[in-house]
């Protein structure tokens, strides 16, 4: 689960976006990303930047000459970060395997099926879960939900 980083505040997304701006701009591909102030949340930083990396790299895959978008929300017990993207959007018969073992469209282009199923791991080994909509030929939006407080607390002292 959480590792030798665990406890820190969840990282800037800016540290995302800022890596993918160059393959963005080479694609030319919109990223943009915007955090108002850092979110109090206790995850494994590295972790939680890994979640980010395959989604936006999922994201750039699916899009060219769009946008995507990286956001947090809060959603009440749990903070959301959103990774939209306004690609080719996943048809109805992909969604239920995306986070199968190995499942992948992208095996001519190296894909290897795995980033989806590490990131529902992490997500869930953080108490929490990644949730897709998908717009097929509009884009798509995974929205990974941590929750604002450790499963491990004492609920009493919230
Ligand atoms: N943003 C997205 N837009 C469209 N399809 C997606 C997106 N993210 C994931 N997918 C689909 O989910 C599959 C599994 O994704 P993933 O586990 O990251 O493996 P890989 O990227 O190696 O194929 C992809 O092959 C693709 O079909
Ligand atoms: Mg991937």
């Amino acid at each position: 689960m959480t590792g030798g980083n665990a406890g820190s505040s969840c990282p800037s997304n800016s540290d995302a976006v800022a890596s993918a701006r160059p393959i963005a701009n080479a694609k030319g591909v919109r990223v943009e990303g915007r955090v108002d102030s850092p979110i109090p949340v206790l995850v494994d930083p590295l972790q939680i930047q890994e979640v980010l990396m395959h989604l936006v790299k999922n994201a750039f895959e699916a899009t060219s000459k769009g946008n995507v978008r990286i956001r947090i929300e809060d959603r009440g017990e749990f903070h959301a970060i959103l990774v939209s993207d306004t690609g080719k959007g996943i048809p109805p018969d992909v969604m239920p395997n995306l986070f199968q073992p190995f499942y992948t469209t992208k095996a001519g282009s190296g894909g290897i099926g795995l980033g989806l199923l590490q990131s529902k791991h992490i997500a869930t080994g953080h108490g929490g879960t990644i949730d897709v909509t998908s717009e097929p030929g509009k884009g798509s939006t995974f929205t990974v939900f941590l929750p604002r407080r450790r499963s491990n607390e004492d609920p009493s002292r919230r």
